[in-house]
């Protein structure tokens, strides 16, 4: 297979002219020619290999070839090649082999996303040991057709043995600062599939709003979302985002951040947040979750029961990240519980009790959990399997030596400090995202092989349904292809270049994708 020197001349041949086909995230090994074959939209087909373990009826790859079909050629005017086009030969099939079936599965952070695409004289073949890996083979494989001005379809003899540096590749909505509607997150998780991303980590709720419609405490959203009539995400909603991220190869990290971030829980949980005190009055406001009633655990107990059960991922984010201890600290219940305890002054202890406590609540319902690095910086005891996520960007600790400290405990990390798309700047800021190197931190490889991957955050405050698209694409692109492209994909011209390509082509698909910089797109968006 080729190696590391076949990589240069290839990327500049991609990125030639804008016509032939470019892809987004670049692949681990690729090996192309001028060599071309017709693809004729009317007569193509998806076809299980004989001797593949899923075949017709299994729904992700069923659905998957209507939507690739319907990328390929969907508004396009159907013509057969002219005489001239006819004499290089037609490819009327990809056909697709996968080793273990599990199509009613859902994907999880061990899943294998490993394929393999040949296109040559013999063959139009698409291998993969899951169906996982073959939907990210299709999508190569959708990147890989590419149209003369003349509109006719092409693909070039190609070689392509692929498979994701990192398992865990994500991309954090917000849906608490500003209610997302449903379609805003399903036409997400199309773009996130379109570049490999495979971890949608919905920030459910926070302070703002709590728009989950739980079963078992309807209060909370009836009280705690912008409307529980228009603004809320109802049991039906979860299920229809859940499976048409399945679909995708995608999973749901669903998020619920205790103790601090809770405002919104107050009104449906009355007795669950602490009051806070103004001298030796209650002052009529709130701080986080009260950790010195017992009714608080009872409540997470039962809460997180429900939410284990809804939430089919092995992991939940349990959050944890800025609790402001000056409510805890003027609230006499809570001085008493410290005393009690013998905390003394240190507010950081009360606050890993509490954290304690959950994670040992989820635990008892075979959950794995991730949690802001707050967690880990507060010295809470956690499972050695607990993911830590490394946000914050401080001049004390940078967030490469706090990669350093997680994974030297011994612990697994998350990478996403540099990745907050939300903060937006005049310019290329791709350039920023895109240039970070995950493992570039002081470490054993041990410590390294820690780090399963990272996550693009989209916070709230200033982002709702308008806006939210443009800000994503192809911004997050560019850290989807550094977590799933090999370390020495690093060349920011020919990227430049490629993403330009990729965000036409997500204007293509209907996508609003905003530009990188000054130019023109052979097919502009249309809003239909
Ligand atoms: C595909 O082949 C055409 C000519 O047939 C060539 O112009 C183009 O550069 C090739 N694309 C790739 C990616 O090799
Ligand atoms: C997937 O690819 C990786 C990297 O080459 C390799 O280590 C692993 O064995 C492959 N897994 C399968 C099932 O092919
Ligand atoms: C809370 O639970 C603990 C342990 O079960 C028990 O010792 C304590 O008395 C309880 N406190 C209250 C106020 O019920």
């Amino acid at each position: 297979m080729a190696g590391p020197a076949l990589w240069v001349p290839l990327l500049l041949a991609a990125a030639s002219a804008g016509r032939a086909a470019a892809l987004w995230p670049w692949p681990q090994y690729i090996q192309t020619s001028d060599w071309r074959y017709t693809v004729s939209p009317h007569g193509f087909q998806f076809r299980y290999h004989a001797s593949s373990a899923a075949q017709a009826g299994c729904s992700v790859l069923d659905e998957a070839f209507q939507r690739y079909r319907a990328v390929l050629f969907g508004s396009v005017a159907l013509r057969f090649p002219s005489p001239a086009e006819r004499h290089t030969s037609e490819k009327n099939s990809l056909v697709v082999l996968v080793v273990t079936a599990g199509c009613d599965q859902f994907p999880s952070l061990e899943s294998v996303e490993n394929y393999t695409l040949t296109i040559n004289d013999e063959q139009c073949l698409l291998l993969s040991e899951t169906v996982w890996g073959a939907l990210r083979g299709l999508e190569t494989f959708s990147q890989l057709v590419w149209r003369s001005p003349e509109g006719t379809f092409f693909i070039n003899k190609t070689e392509i043995e692929d498979f994701p540096r990192f398992p865990h590749r994500g991309l954090l909505l917000d849906t608490s600062r500003h209610y997302l509607p449903v379609a805003s997150i399903l036409d997400t998780l199309n773009v996130m599939a379109y570049s490999k991303f495979n971890v949608f980590h919905w920030h459910l709720v926070d302070d703002s709003s709590f728009p989950y419609e739980s079963f078992t405490f309807p209060d909370l959203a009836k009280k705690g979302s912008y409307n529980p009539a228009t603004h809320v995400y109802t049991a039906q909603d979860v299920k229809e985002v859940i499976e048409y991220a399945r679909l995708r190869g995608i999973r749901v990290l669903v998020e619920f951040d205790t103790p601090g971030h809770t405002l919104s829980w107050g009104p449906g949980v009355p007795g669950l947040l602490t009051p806070c005190y103004s001298g030796s009055h209650p002052s009529g406001t709130f701080g986080p979750v009260n950790p010195a009633l017992n009714s608080t655990y009872e409540f997470m107990s039962t809460f997180f029961l429900e939410i284990s059960a809804v939430f089919p991922d092995f992991y939940l984010h349990l959050g944890g990240d800025e609790v402001d201890f000056t409510c805890w600290k003027s609230n006499p219940d809570i001085q008493a519980f410290m005393k009690k305890k013998g905390f003394g002054e240190d507010f950081k202890k009360l606050e890993s009790f509490y954290i304690e406590t959950l994670l040992d609540i989820v635990s008892a319902y075979d959950k794995g959990y991730v949690v802001w690095q707050e967690v880990f910086d507060n010295k809470v005891k956690v499972r050695p399997d607990t993911i830590i996520q490394v946000w914050r960007e401080q001049a004390s600790v940078s967030y490469m030596r706090e990669m350093e400290l997680v994974t030297g405990a011994g612990l697994r990390a998350l990478l996403s400090a540099p990745w907050y798309l939300n903060h937006i700047s005049y310019g290329p800021d791709w350039k920023e995202a895109y240039t970070v190197e995950p493992l570039a931190f002081e470490g054993s490889p041990e410590q390294k092989a820690l780090v399963i991957g990272g996550e693009a955050c989209m916070w709230g405050e200033y982002v709702d349904s308008t806006n939210l698209v443009p800000r994503l694409w192809p911004r997050a692109g560019a850290v989807a292809e550094r977590l799933w492209s090999n370390e020495i994909v690093s060349n920011l011209e020919s990227a430049f270049k490629r993403l330009t390509y990729f965000r036409c082509e997500l204007l293509r698909r209907g996508v609003q994708a905003q530009p990188l910089g000054i130019g023109y797109c052979d097919t502009e968006f249309e809003q239909n």
